[in-house]
């Protein structure tokens, strides 16, 4: 069966809406330094983009969390990869996320920074899917909630392929294609 990529978001509208977001964090943190916190990979270009809209000056640190494995469903385990280089006591703190899924991974990582005493703690993400939460998040900044759907593209990758795409694509079994033998 062949995985085909279709366009759900394209770049220009997920643009506009980093804009739209980059804008209200900026309005809403008069004063930096502010931590963006980035959870790799698959916000990489988020946080890239969304930096570039916050006017309040900004730090850039990445996390590594890993909750899926190779495939669309998650593993359930959640384990930091890498943690932060720096102390974020005292700070603003802002969480930029690509999607929250199950709410897992996000549960675990507001629970181990907040023993870090940060002034405040707060999530953006790009993409909310909120049909299969299993844990309440608060999220602050949500650029555009989704159905079940699994989506690649825009750093969010299946298997690690497809974070390159501008779009953010739905991934389909395509029966036609898979039909003519094009594809496993
Ligand atoms: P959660 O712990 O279930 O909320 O999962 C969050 C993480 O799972 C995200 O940061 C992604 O890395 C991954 N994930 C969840 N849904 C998708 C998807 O539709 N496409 C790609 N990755 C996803
Ligand atoms: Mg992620």
């Amino acid at each position: 069966m062949a995985l085909v990529p279709r366009v759900f978001l394209t770049a220009e509208q997920i643009q506009k809406r980093v804009a739209e977001m980059g804008a209200q964090i900026s309005a809403n943190y008069p004063e930096g330094p502010l931590y963006l916190i980035s959870v790799l990979k698959g916000a990489f270009i988020f946080m890239a983009d969304l930096s570039r809209h916050i006017r309040t000056p900004a730090r850039i640190e990445f996390m590594g969390i890993s909750s899926y494995g190779r495939g669309k469903t998650s593993s359930g385990e959640v384990k930091v990869t890498k943690d932060l280089d720096v102390s974020i006591e005292g700070h603003h703190v802002l969480i930029v996320e690509d999607i929250v899924d199950s709410g897992v991974t996000l549960t675990y990582l507001m629970n181990v920074l907040e023993q870090r005493r940060p002034k405040s703690l707060a999530i953006a993400t790009l993409l909310d899917k909120p049909e299969k939460r299993l844990r309440p998040v608060q999220v602050s900044y949500v650029g555009f909630t989704i159905p079940d759907e699994f989506v690649v593209g825009y750093g969010l990758d299946f298997a690690e392929d497809y974070r390159n795409l501008s779009d953010i694509c739905v991934l389909t079994e395509d029966a036609d294609v898979a039909g003519l033998g094009a594809g496993d």
